[in-house]
């Protein structure tokens, strides 16, 4: 195996911007199993006083998940929000049109906001702008934000749950862009719903944050013009606009596949490009920043494939669907698109990993049996755990390979992050050469003294090795060996294929 090389700097004045806690946020759908046997399921041998397994509350808290967008995904925009609180005996079992399955509404904003107080996240919330529109989204923050004394925040008082929950973070829609939506709509049309709603969710609670609908990938037909209609009619009301990607590889390009990340870069890159022309002929002094709220690699050609339901008859309650077993590869494809958004820390202000629990997650359950770790749940863990402070630009130089898709793309891709506060600086890369190690040198002496705390990397020799319910440890993290010289000079070798970081202390 040949060795190639690569150097970079962790230069302090080469900031781009705060790493907010909510970058490492997750999403929780009705979707498959995620809720039923994935969080909640009453008669599992972990399972608490109200039915939610404990070993998944405990890897969900190593995970470090900080806010958690809730009930959907496709399925909000079918959701009756009404359905999910109030005695269990008299919820009603609906059809969930957008997974063709049944919900039995056992699990609601009651329990799953009871869920949240365990694993230590934050809730966002997304209303339904599908099937519904102004009135059950002013319902909803009625009944989640006032403290008491209305109909609506009385009886969530009856219901149980005394204090307000106090949801800040508020996603207006979900996809409504896409065809497979209920209730999908044109930009225009959007643009004013979307507007109006924002308008009468701030009149009831003006701490809010509001997500408008982006497009639901950067391949729809309409992106950018999406983006630039809708923020014409909501730029003053909104705070956000959101992204979403999934990446898988497709025809055994692995070249391109392990070059997501451009694309991703390319994607946040356009839409703020949309985001701030908008505010120039608005002539704003408000900046809308981005919230990455759902990305992930996702085979989505095996679900079109394989996993998808049909027939009138046929209405499962919690089938297996969307479970990717995740690779080596899927992961350190995974840990760049970390390192992108980390990248992007500016104006990509609050992200959100889709999902977090069997439907296409870091973390596996079997019903009745154990709970382990997917091979994306170690540089998500990892990156949320040591990034801290600003985000660093490192001058990268590195060698390039020519990729079908992206063209000529960086063999390496890295991000530092640096916490002048705690004295603490991490680095993260990732190496997409699938034959060739890479030496890298990192620049540290703008750190002051600087020692390495702890340094790991992800990498095997079977790139499509994964964690399974026979073999739930046959993939985890390794120290990555490195050094720093008397110059500062860190240097370390990246295994190809692999994601890794290292973590270090330094006083200026
Ligand atoms: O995360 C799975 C699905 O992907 C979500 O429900 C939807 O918003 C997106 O298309």
């Amino acid at each position: 195996m040949t060795t190639a090389s690569a150097r970079l700097s962790i230069d302090p004045s080469a900031r781009i911007g705060t790493v907010h806690r909510r970058l490492f946020g997750g999403f929780v759908e009705h979707l498959g199993r995620h809720i039923y046997t994935g969080i909640y399921e009453p008669g599992h041998a972990t399972a608490d006083d109200q039915g939610f397994r404990r070993d998944v509350i405990e890897l969900v808290r190593e995970l470090g998940v900080s806010t958690i967008r809730y009930p959907g995904g496709n399925f909000v925009s079918g959701y009756r929000w009404e359905d999910g609180v109030g005695p269990r005996d008299e919820r009603p079992r609906r059809l969930d049109l957008a997974w063709h399955s049944t919900e039995t509404n056992e699990v609601g904003l009651l329990e799953f906001s009871e869920w949240l107080e365990r694993v230590g996240s934050d809730l966002m919330l997304a209303v339904n702008l599908g099937t519904r529109g102004l009135q059950e989204a002013i319902d909803l923050l009625e009944y989640s934000n006032v403290p008491g004394g209305t109909e609506l925040s009385d009886r969530r008082i009856a219901h149980g749950r005394t204090e307000p929950y106090g949801v800040t973070m508020w996603c207006l829609g979900n996809e409504m862009d896409g065809p497979w939506q209920l209730g999908h709509s044109t930009a225009e049309a959007y643009g004013v719903l979307a507007t109006q709603t924002a308008r009468a969710m701030r009149q009831l609670d003006s701490r809010v944050e509001l997500v408008a609908c982006g497009s639901s990938g950067a391949g729809m037909p309409t992106f950018g013009q999406w983006e630039r209609t809708v923020l014409s009619h909501a730029y003053d009301e909104v705070d956000y606009i959101s992204c979403h990607a999934y990446y898988e590889e497709s025809n055994g390009d692995t070249g391109s596949f392990l070059a997501s990340a451009v694309d991703m870069d390319r994607f946040i890159d356009k839409v703020v490009e949309a985001a701030d022309e908008v505010k120039a002929l608005k002539g704003s002094d408000k900046t809308v920043n981005i919230s990455f709220d759902e990305w992930n690699v996702w085979y989505i050609s095996r679900f079109e494939n394989v996993d998808k339901i049909e027939g009138i008859d046929n209405w499962p309650v919690a089938p297996r669907l969307l479970e990717d077993e995740y690779s080596v590869l899927d992961a350190v494809v995974f840990g760049s698109l970390m390192i992108s958004l980390i990248k992007h820390a500016d104006r990509v202000t609050s992200a959100s990993l889709a999902q977090l629990v069997n439907v296409i997650a870091p973390i596996m359950t079997e019903p009745g049996g154990p709970a382990w770790k997917q091979t994306t749940f170690f540089p998500f863990a990892l990156t949320s755990r040591l990034a801290r402070g600003e985000a660093i630009d490192v001058h990268l130089e590195a060698e390039t390979y020519a990729t079908a898709t992206y063209g000529e793309v960086p063999l390496v891709d890295a991000v530092a992050t640096y916490d002048a506060d705690g004295g603490a600086a991490a680095v993260f890369l990732v190496n997409r050469s699938q034959d060739q190690s890479q030496r890298v040198v990192v620049d540290v002496s703008g750190l002051g003294d600087v020692r390495i705390v702890e340094s790991h990397a992800l990498f095997h020799d079977d790139i499509h090795a994964s964690n399974t319910l026979e073999q739930p440890d046959r993939v985890g993290v390794q120290e990555l060996p490195c050094a720093i010289d008397g110059e500062g000079l860190l240097t370390l070798e990246l295994p190809p294929v692999s994601w890794g970081v290292v973590a270090l202390s330094c006083s200026r």
